[in-house]
C-alpha cells in the first residue's frame, strides 16, 4: 500500500516532496504488476514479463482474462502503457478502465472506459465511455493516429471533482466536466482500476464473429504506478496534485491539442445525435 495511503494525512509541502519521490521512483525502477494489481480470473491466460514490470493478457476460444487494483480510489491520475494485439479481429476487445467496486455494487455503478475495438483493416478504433450512477451510453469513438500494436503508448485517466480527462500519450482526447449543478451526473463512488481482454463479438463488432484462426490475441501492459487517493481518505483535498487548481480545466496548449483531436480523429460522439442531446445535460456544452 505504501506512500499514497499515507500522504493524505500530511501537510501539503510534505505531500509534494513525497510526490516527487514517487515520480523519481517511477522513472528509476518500474513498479511491478503485483504491487498494485491482481488477476481476477484465468491465471493461465496471463504471464509476467521483465520480472513483473510488464504483463501479457491473452484471449483464446476458452477465455480472456482481467486484472484489478488491490485498492479502490476516490480521485487520481491513472496511467497505463499498453500494446494491443498484433493480430487483429473484429470482436476482440482490449480495455483499461475504472469501475466502481463490483464487490459492493449498489446497482448504480460508475465507470470510465478505454475500449480498443478490434478491426479487420488497418484502422485502430478507440472507444471511450462514461457511466455515472448507472447511466452509460456516452460512447465516443476515434481513429488512432498511430499503430497501437507496434509499440507501447500511454493511456491515462484524470479524475477529480471538477473534470475527468482521457489522455492518449498526454494528449487530451476527451473531457467530461462535473455538471451536477445543472442536473448532470458525475461519477462519485469508490473505483478500482482494471484491464482486460475479452470476446466482445456479441457487442462490439456489428455482428461479426471473432476469427479464432488468429488466436491467441495478446495485449501487453506496463507502467503499474497509480497516482490515486485510496478511498476513505480526504480524496477531494486540493493538496493532492491531481485535485489542484491547475487540474480543474485544460491549459491552453492542452485545449488546442484537444480541439485538433475532436476535429481530426473523432468520428462518433453520443452528443451528436438528437437523442443524446436530449437525454444528457452535458451535451448542451458540446
Ligand atoms: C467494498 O467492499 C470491499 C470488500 O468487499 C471493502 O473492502 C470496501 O471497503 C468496500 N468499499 C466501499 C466504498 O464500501
Ligand atoms: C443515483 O441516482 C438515484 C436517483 O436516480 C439516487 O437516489 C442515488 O442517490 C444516486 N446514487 C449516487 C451514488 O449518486
Ligand atoms: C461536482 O461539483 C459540485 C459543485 O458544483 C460538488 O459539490 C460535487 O461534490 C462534485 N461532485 C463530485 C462527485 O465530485
Amino acid at each position: 500500500m505504501g506512500f499514497l495511503g499515507i500522504i493524505t494525512f500530511f501537510p501539503p509541502l510534505l505531500v509534494l516532496m513525497i510526490m516527487i519521490r514517487v515520480k523519481n521512483r517511477v522513472v528509476g525502477e518500474e513498479l511491478t504488476f503485483d504491487e498494485n494489481y491482481f488477476i481476477t480470473y484465468s491465471q493461465d491466460h496471463f504471464v509476467r514479463l521483465q520480472g513483473g514490470s510488464e504483463v501479457q493478457l491473452s484471449l483464446d476460444q476458452a477465455s480472456g482474462t482481467c486484472f484489478k487494483s488491490k485498492l479502490e480510489y476516490g480521485s487520481g491520475y491513472f496511467p497505463m502503457k499498453l500494446k494491443l494485439p498484433s493480430r487483429a479481429s473484429p470482436g476482440v476487445v482490449t480495455t483499461f478502465y475504472l469501475h466502481s467496486n463490483l464487490d459492493n455494487d449498489t446497482g448504480a455503478h460508475d465507470e470510465l472506459d478505454f475500449e480498443f475495438l478490434g478491426t479487420e483493416g488497418p484502422e485502430h478504433i478507440l472507444q471511450t465511455n462514461i457511466f455515472a450512477n448507472d447511466t452509460g451510453g456516452r460512447e465516443q469513438r476515434l481513429r488512432l493516429w498511430f499503430d497501437p500494436t507496434l509499440t507501447f503508448h500511454s493511456y491515462s485517466i484524470l479524475w477529480n471533482s471538477h473534470q475527468i480527462v482521457f489522455f492518449v500519450d498526454e494528449i487530451p482526447i476527451r473531457v467530461f466536466k462535473n455538471h451536477t449543478s445543472i442536473g448532470g451526473r458525475y461519477p462519485s463512488q469508490a473505483m478500482v482500476v482494471m484491464g482486460s481482454i475479452w470476446n466482445g463479438e456479441a457487442w462490439a463488432s456489428g455482428g461479426k464473429k471473432v476469427d479464432w484462426s488468429q488466436a491467441p490475441f495478446q495485449a501487453n501492459y506496463k507502467g503499474f504506478v497509480i497516482l490515486g487517493c485510496p478511498f476513505g481518505n480526504r480524496c477531494d483535498s486540493e493538496a493532492l496534485e491531481w485535485n489542484s487548481g491547475r487540474q480543474w480545466q485544460l491549459n491552453p496548449r492542452q485545449q488546442e491539442l484537444y480541439e485538433d483531436v475532436k476535429r481530426t480523429y473523432v468520428y462518433y460522439d453520443y452528443c451528436s445525435n438528437p437523442t443524446g442531446r436530449e437525454l444528457y445535460k452535458e451535451c448542451q456544452f458540446e
